[in-house]
């Protein structure tokens, strides 16, 4: 199969995966008015790379172990926390899927950011690199254990079906605006198919692809719905919305291209990765869109590599 395309367990327990499953609980934090002499204990003893600094329940900067050892080195160990601790940090809410955090630390390189709740905005974890590396390796152990389960199951669902105009249809409606709700669709999809037997990689490939056609669908529209199509030899998605439309659709779905509002960046979307992702997981995409009336996305992915396995 064309390596670009294929996907792996890992990907989709990025997106399956929330910031709170796997970020470190009850940290450790400081108020920003003691001495950096004060962190000693709290990143040497207790092993902790960085620390959050908190002033009357509000999280006001962020110092790591680097910070740390510049100021030893520099004899400034007497000096406050607040004016050596970085202040603009970056933050993750608890909710957000695992994907995110791993697109923020590529984007910025830092080692670690503090979570907050997006309820109340307080600090409720930090997540760094290692904690995505053990959550998801641990999430990796119960998952492969069903997983082998499944490929003995195997459908043959349409082996003895002559008839090519047999299929199974799945339908599901989208909310415009309704980020609560958002990623059931393609959730339901992903467990529709995989108990129908599909192979992992083709469900995964699909349930990806839906997720972010059905983030669209919130982000961008006054609702839609998706249609998925279990066919004998592909499985065929046809998402549609009520508008307002794609002016340029060329430039959509160019890699990192977003019109995004503040509010949905808020949320953590908006890298303007979605329709490249899709156009990467599946065989076919087709997407046309008319201004003020609406979109119409359709998804292709073949089952031939399943269906050639047995
Ligand atoms: N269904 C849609 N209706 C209107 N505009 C859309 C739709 N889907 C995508 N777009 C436009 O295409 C852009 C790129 O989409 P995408 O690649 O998913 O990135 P992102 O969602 O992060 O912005 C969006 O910012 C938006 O302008
Ligand atoms: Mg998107």
């Amino acid at each position: 199969m064309d390596n670009k395309r294929t996907t792996t367990k890992i990907q989709e327990l990025t997106y399956e995966l929330k910031i709170k499953d796997v970020m470190t609980k009850n940290i450790e934090t400081v108020g920003s008015k003691i001495p950096v002499s004060h962190l000693r204990d709290i990143l040497y003893n207790k092993r902790i790379s960085g620390v959050p600094i908190v002033n009357d329940n509000k999280l006001v900067g962020l110092i790591s172990i680097e910070d740390f050892i510049k100021c030893l080195e520099q004899g400034e160990m007497d000096d406050l926390i607040e004016d050596k601790m970085t202040k603009n940090i970056k933050t993750l809410y608890a909710d957000e899927p695992l994907v995110h955090a791993v697109m923020k630390f590529e984007k910025y390189g830092f080692g670690r950011f503090p979570v907050i709740s997006r309820k109340d905005k307080k600090l409720i974890g930090i997540i760094t690199k290692s904690d995505i590396i053990k959550g998801v390796l641990k999430k990796l152990e119960t998952a492969y254990h069903d997983e082998e389960e499944r490929r003995y199951r195997a459908s043959h669902i349409f082996n003895d079906v002559m008839a090519d105009e047999i299929f199974f249809k799945f339908q599901y409606y989208v909310e415009g605006k309704n980020f609560d709700r958002a990623g059931e669709a393609a959730t339901g999809l992903k467990k529709t198919l995989y108990r129908l037997g599909l192979s992992p990689e083709i469900v995964r490939r699909a349930a990806i692809s839906t997720y972010e056609a059905e983030i669209n669908i919130v982000a961008f529209t006054k609702g839609g719905k998706i249609i998925a199509y279990l066919e004998p030899h592909q499985i065929r998605i046809v998402i549609t919305d009520k508008g307002p439309g794609i002016p340029d659709v060329e430039k959509a779905l160019q890699p990192g291209f977003s019109t995004a509002p503040g509010w949905v960046r808020e949320l953590g979307f908006g890298a303007g990765m979605g329709l490249p992702n899709i156009k990467k997981f599946a065989d076919k995409m087709t997407l046309r869109s008319t201004v003020e009336k609406g979109t119409r996305l359709v998804i292709i992915i073949k089952l031939s590599d399943y269906r050639n396995e047995d």
